[in-house]
Parts: structure tokens; C-alpha cells; sequence
């Protein structure tokens, strides 16, 4: 067995050197985290169900366009990445009022929003993430306002796209949270859509009951954890051959090392 070398290790993911210069293998964990990293669990077969969600969601956003870090799924619990270099924002879209907004502007949870409200947030676990303003971004240096302005064009049109596709099988996309990155080819920088799409970062509930399928489960102790990733992943028709057995099993390939 070859062993990688390890680049990074986030909560969610491990980033291991690619078979080729400018890619990287990235490890979905079963690890979860909440709360800044106060409120730590595992969430059996999540990895596995992650990498999936995200694989389907980043290639047919592709299809439509939008250009991803995303290469292909190597295997379970991997996929392999165009190495990029991340710019430190976290991009989140807001569609209905939830958790964090509903308190702060006192809107109640489930309130549909005027409009899709974009907010971004500087990736520093020191500073708990703080909530930054475009002035920010540019002053600071994290983006030019020509990558802001890609950015935020992406991040609409990947609602837009998002909102229609999980609505399809009836999902609301209440908000989610993306990350971008600069990829240059031939001394051209684009700008792309990086990290993972997935119950971990996006909240998703019923049309029809509102039951949440996302993190919150974890986040709010409401049980079901799994089955919430697995029921996302079984409407999205990508549910692992073997189902729930085969996600919940642990992995005997190799992992992180
Ligand atoms: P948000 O409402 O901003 O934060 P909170 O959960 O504290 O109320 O989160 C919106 C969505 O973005 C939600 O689905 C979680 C996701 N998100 C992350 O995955 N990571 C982050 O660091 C942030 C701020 C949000």
C-alpha cells in the first residue's frame, strides 16, 4: 500500500497528495463538529454518504457550468480534487430564516426570506470565524473585488440550480454554506467551487413536514442522525449499492494514516 502524504486535516476531511501534481485525494471522515468545535460526535457512515452527495451535486453542477475543483470518486470514502488554493471566506446563502439569522434579526425559523441574501464569514477557528463584510474582503487582501464578484455570481446561480434541484425531490434548501478557490492554467486564474456540498454544510428540510435532514440533527441532539444523511442520499437515487448495511460497515480501505 502506498503511503500519502497527508497535506491537511480538517474536522470533516483529510487532504492527502495526489497521484499527480495538482490534485489531492479528499478523505471524507465520520467525524462531526458544531458550535465551533464545542460539540464533537461521529456520524456513522457519513463519510461515505458526504462523498457520494457531494460527487452528484458537484457534477451536475458542473454540467450546468459551474466550474468545481471536483475530478472524480475514487472510492468510498475518497475522491480525487484539483489542488486549488482556497481563499479563506466562507460563503453562506440564506434562503429561509433559520438557527443564527432567525435569533439575530428576531425573524422566526421558517420564515421565507424577501430575497436570497448572501453573507460571508473569515475561515479563522482562532477568531471563531467572524462575519466579514465585502469592504473586509478586499481591504484585507483575502479577494480582489473582480473574485468577489465571481464569487458571488456562482454562489446565486448554484442556489438558483441547488434550490431547483432539491426541491425536485421534495427538499427545501433553507441555506447552505460554500468555499471557493483560485486554479490557474496556463498563468489564467479561475475562479472555482471547492470543498463539499453536503448535509454537513447545507440545511435541507421536508417540504411537506419540515423535518430537518441535515446536521442540525447533530447540532440539536434530534436523533436519526444517519438516516437523515441516508434519506437525502436515497432521494437523490445515490444511496450506496447494499444501502444503510453497507455505509453503516467500517471501512477497510485504506484511510487516513
Ligand atoms: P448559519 O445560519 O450562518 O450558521 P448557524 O448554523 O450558526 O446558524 O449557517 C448557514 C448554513 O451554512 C448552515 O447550513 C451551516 C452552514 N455553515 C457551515 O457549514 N459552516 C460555517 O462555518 C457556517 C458559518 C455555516
Amino acid at each position: 500500500m502506498t503511503r500519502r502524504r497527508r497535506i491537511y486535516e480538517g474536522k470533516a476531511k483529510v487532504l492527502f497528495e495526489g497521484p499527480e501534481p495538482g490534485t489531492l485525494v479528499q478523505y471524507f471522515k465520520d467525524d462531526a463538529s458544531a458550535f465551533n468545535n464545542q460539540k464533537r460526535g461521529i456520524i456513522t457512515g457519513k463519510g461515505v454518504l458526504n462523498n457520494r452527495i457531494s460527487e452528484y451535486l458537484m457534477t451536475r453542477l458542473g454540467d450546468i457550468g459551474v466550474p468545481t475543483h471536483f475530478m472524480r470518486r475514487l472510492n468510498m470514502r475518497e475522491q480525487l480534487v484539483r489542488e486549488v488554493e482556497i481563499i479563506p471566506i466562507e460563503v453562506v446563502v440564506h434562503n429561509i430564516a433559520a438557527a443564527t439569522l432567525s435569533k439575530r434579526f428576531g425573524i422566526p425559523e421558517g420564515t421565507q426570506l424577501p430575497r436570497s441574501i448572501i453573507e460571508y464569514y473569515y475561515k479563522s477557528d482562532e477568531l471563531g470565524d467572524p462575519m466579514v463584510s465585502e469592504e473586509h474582503i478586499t481591504a484585507f487582501g483575502w479577494a480582489m473585488p473582480q473574485d468577489l464578484d465571481d464569487i458571488m455570481a456562482l454562489s446565486l446561480r448554484i442556489n438558483d440550480y441547488l434550490s431547483g434541484l432539491f426541491l425536485g425531490i421534495g427538499l427545501k434548501l433553507v441555506d447552505f454554506k460554500l468555499e471557493f478557490g483560485r486554479l490557474w492554467e496556463n498563468d489564467e486564474m479561475r475562479i472555482v467551487l471547492a470543498d463539499e456540498i453536503s448535509p454537513d454544510n447545507c440545511r435541507l428540510w421536508d417540504v411537506k413536514t419540515n423535518e430537518k435532514l441535515d446536521k442540525d440533527r447533530f447540532r440539536e441532539d434530534l436523533g436519526r442522525v444517519e438516516e437523515a444523511y441516508q434519506e437525502v442520499a436515497r432521494r437523490l437515487g445515490i444511496l450506496p449499492e447494499g444501502g444503510p448495511v453497507d455505509v453503516a460497515t467500517p471501512i477497510r480501505e485504506p484511510g487516513p494514516r
